[in-house]
């Protein structure tokens, strides 16, 4: 056994290392599972117990010389390698261009809206996704018994939890928080019970906004529409308001554009209206107030509710909503980054 372990030290004294490559095969020859040291350990096993603990303390020295060796040169090896990489590096050469991604087009659109109506003083808020029955209809003012409670359009989660139908939910958010003077836009993600196709999606986005203060009318509700839509489309687009219903306001509208192709001359997209349907809004209902503890004879109030998905389909021409989702990149990179 004593021989064996000095040819070894011979062995591993006499290993000329130069190269990068021969850290590897020394650590094979030696210190690996096959290696030489493996089968010294088990040789040892043998040796009978009178030279056992000097044989034992012989092996242990070497081994550790063995791992000494191969850990200097690969020290030594990887340092030389990093500098051949560096030295490598021509850096007076152009640099390769690197791709930015673009941002989503429901986002752009977005992100226009509330900065918009950040002008206009309005402050960005958010509310959940998952919403009880009192906030999405309740305090809304919808009736036990109305439609839009229905399996058929909510998606409920169990009891009275349901995935938001619509972000007129974040109003009640915002009216048990806080007190009037409260003047908010708050976009979100909203989900209903449709089946999917080119202009349906049971999810979509929506951007809604809140005012309550003293004496706020109708008159405020249209300039500050106005506005908005001047600002998003350009001066040249009209507006009109018809009368509609929803259960939390009252009087309720629904607000139309001039049809932005043909400039409301009738075309197939406004569908020979020369109008095209953009938003709903109202002023707030004097029972939704008192739901969330308002005084309604000292405040009133107005609100609106838009979808997102449309707004970009008007702006970039977009024909099939589905697109949006399917995280198609020749679709999402035309859009710019800002
Ligand atoms: N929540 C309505 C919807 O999802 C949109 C809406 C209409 C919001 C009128 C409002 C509003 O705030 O006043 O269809």
């Amino acid at each position: 056994m004593k021989a064996e372990l000095e040819d070894f030290n011979k062995g591993i004294e006499a290993f000329e290392i130069s190269r990068a490559e021969e850290v590897e095969l020394f650590r094979l020859k030696y210190l690996s599972k096959k290696g030489e040291l493996n089968d010294l350990f088990e040789k040892f096993k043998l040796v009978p117990l009178n030279v056992k603990k000097e044989m034992g303390q012989l092996l242990n020295l070497i081994k550790q010389k063995a791992e000494n060796k191969w850990q200097e040169a690969k020290a030594e090896f990887d340092i030389k390698t990093n500098e051949i990489k560096i030295s490598e590096i021509d850096s007076s050469l152009p640099s390769e261009l690197s791709y930015t991604g673009s941002r989503h087009p429901l986002k752009i659109i977005e992100n226009e809206v509330i900065e918009i109506f950040n002008k206009l003083g309005f402050v960005y808020s958010e509310g959940p996704e998952i919403e009880d029955d009192w906030h999405n209809f309740s305090a809304l003012n919808f009736p036990a018994n109305h439609p839009a409670r229905d399996m058929q359009d909510t998606f409920f989660i169990n009891g009275d939890i349901a995935l938001r139908t619509h972000t007129s939910s974040v109003q009640v958010r915002l009216m048990e928080k806080g007190k009037p003077p409260i003047r908010a836009i708050m976009p979100g993600r909203v989900y209903r019970n449709e089946a999917i196709s080119a202009r349906a999606n049971c999810f979509f986005h929506q951007v809604e906004g809140i005012y309550i203060d003293k004496r706020v009318s109708f008159a405020d509700l249209k300039q500050t529409l106005f506005y908005f839509i001047n600002e998003l489309f350009g001066k040249d687009v009209k507006i009109r308001f018809r009368p509609s219903y929803f259960p939390f306001t009252e009087p309720s509208a629904e607000m139309d554009i001039s049809c932005l192709l043909c400039s409301g001359k009738g075309c197939n997209v406004c569908k020979h209206t020369g109008w095209l349907e953009i938003l709903g809004c109202g002023m707030i209902d004097p029972n939704v107030l008192a739901s969330n503890k308002i005084d309604a004879e000292e405040y009133s109030g107005f609100a609106f509710g838009m979808g997102i998905e449309r707004i970009a389909m008007l702006k970039f021409d977009i024909k099939d909503l589905r697109t949006y989702f399917n995280n198609d990149i020749r679709f999402l990179s035309q859009f710019e980054s800002l």
